[in-house]
């Protein structure tokens, strides 16, 4: 089938590519002619292992293309539109990128006889998808319909090709089938569903997601005051196959682009519905006040804090991306400086966003240099260098053997054999 996808970002690249390799032809269209050009010379802007690699593959077969005009989307059977939906001050989802692809929609797509689609995948407050469909009541042949996108940061590729499910929200029976094309060599259960249905399983997918972390992180404060260990606690729950184990983490609370924006719009949606989502709100909460509330441990056991030195291991919201989106270690880094901290950090990926915000710290190649005098180390990022680290040498760089491991993820009774002073999230 021919495809166009308008928005070139994480999910829009991520989708446009593998949509080549599911056996399409897809034009990738971005009003960004920087990003236009490199993505043309087969060079990806984000960080996402194996996407460069499969992007290359799909324009060698001549499978993808890229361009800044909306108008060449005019031969496809299917145009997704994945730009970005930004939170504004209130809350809200922004969606002027949304509103002028669809208006560049209707001008780029000539009337034909053959039904054609139009897929919305980017992450749109409940009713959206309906008020796009309105604006294309004139045009029978256009179908629209919401397609929410599930990947992940750092698994993008995997996830679009091996989704758990593929949702698809639609008014008519074309609409499915079309979208059911799209998706033929592509392995999930489907749910075929209303579109405003379709729009509320994204946000409220990711708030239930985002919950789970919130309740874990609670907990973990409870862990501490009465001695328990959260990962025992968190192993013990996740065999209960009603539970399961994923996304039972405490750490420093849940960061990036999506749970921290789709969260705050989904309260606002509620709100104007006068419906009070208290237990998301709440969610939110806690994990607002969690690096703050991991700081304080490190605060108390380093007294005073000014002039100490502190390594920060990780930047990015999680690892194998370098997306700093609401991570952890942009609350904690101002925490830090205010109390007078001297900070030396790494990241594999994200040092170089970090630096343009904070050009002043002390940014290191390696986490052995970030260690190097250093009174205490926060694990602030997962990152498999990190976790896996040469403990002697670790030792010998720091002033002090004080370990905070901010996502349970260092292997703690080594670590207290090895002399070190280790404090988890939750892990008394
Ligand atoms: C999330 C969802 O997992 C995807 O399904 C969804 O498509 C995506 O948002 C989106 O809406 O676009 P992503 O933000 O890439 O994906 O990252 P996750 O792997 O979900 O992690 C989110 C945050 O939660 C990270 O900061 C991570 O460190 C944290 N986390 C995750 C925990 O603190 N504990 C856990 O147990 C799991």
């Amino acid at each position: 089938m021919q495809i166009a996808v308008i928005g070139t970002g994480y999910v829009g690249l991520t989708t446009a590519v593998a949509l080549a390799l599911a056996g399409h032809t897809v034009t990738g269209i971005d009003a960004d002619p920087e990003k236009v050009a490199k993505l043309s010379r087969g060079q990806v802007p984000i960080y996402e292992p194996g996407l460069e690699e499969s992007l290359r593959q799909a324009a060698d077969v001549g499978a993808i293309r890229f361009t800044t005009q909306p108008n060449e989307s005019s031969h496809a059977d299917v145009v997704f539109i994945c730009v970005g939906t930004p939170m504004s001050a209130d809350g809200t989802a922004d969606l002027t990128y949304v509103f002028t692809a669809v208006e560049q929609l209707r001008a780029a797509l000539p009337v034909r006889e053959q039904a054609r689609v139009i897929a919305m995948k980017s992450t749109v407050p409940v009713g959206t998808t309906d008020r796009v469909a309105q604006r294309f009541a004139d045009r029978p042949e256009i179908h629209v319909v919401s397609n929410p996108e599930f990947l992940r940061e750092g698994t993008a590729l995997f996830d679009s090709l091996h989704p758990a499910r593929i949702v698809i929200g639609s008014a008519s029976a074309e609409g499915y089938d079309v979208m059911q094309r799209v998706y033929e060599t592509i392995r999930a259960p489907r749910l075929l569903t209303t579109r405003v249905n379709a729009e509320l399983i994204k946000y409220a997918s990711n708030a239930f997601l985002a919950t789970r972390i919130s309740f874990m992180n609670e907990l973990a404060r409870l862990c501490d005051a009465v001695g328990a260990d959260v990962t025992q606690v968190a192993a013990g729950m996740g065999y209960d196959s009603r539970i399961g184990a994923e996304f039972l983490r405490a750490g420093l609370g849940y960061g990036g682009s999506c749970f921290p924006k789709d969260t705050a719009a989904l309260l606002r949606v509620a709100a104007e519905h006068a419906v009070d989502l208290s237990i998301i709100r709440q969610a939110t909460r806690v994990n607002d006040s969690q690096p703050a509330w991991f700081w304080q441990n490190v605060r108390e056991a380093l007294q005073p804090l000014a002039g100490k030195r502190i390594a920060l291991l990780g930047l990015a919201f999680k690892p194998d991306t370098d997306d700093i989106r609401e991570a952890p270690a942009l609350k904690l880094i101002p925490q830090l400086l205010r109390d007078g901290a001297v900070i030396s950090a790494c990241d594999p990926a994200a040092v170089p966003h970090v630096k343009r915000l904070y050009p002043s710290l002390d940014f290191a190649e390696t986490p052995y240099e970030a260690l190097q005098g250093a009174d205490a180390a926060l694990l602030v990022t997962e990152w498999q260098p990190y976790v896996q680290l040469d403990w002697e040498r670790v030792k010998q760089a720091m002033a002090r053997p004080l370990l905070f491991d901010g996502r349970n993820a260092w292997p703690r009774d080594e670590l207290i054999a090895w002399g070190f002073s280790y404090s988890g999230v939750g892990r008394a």
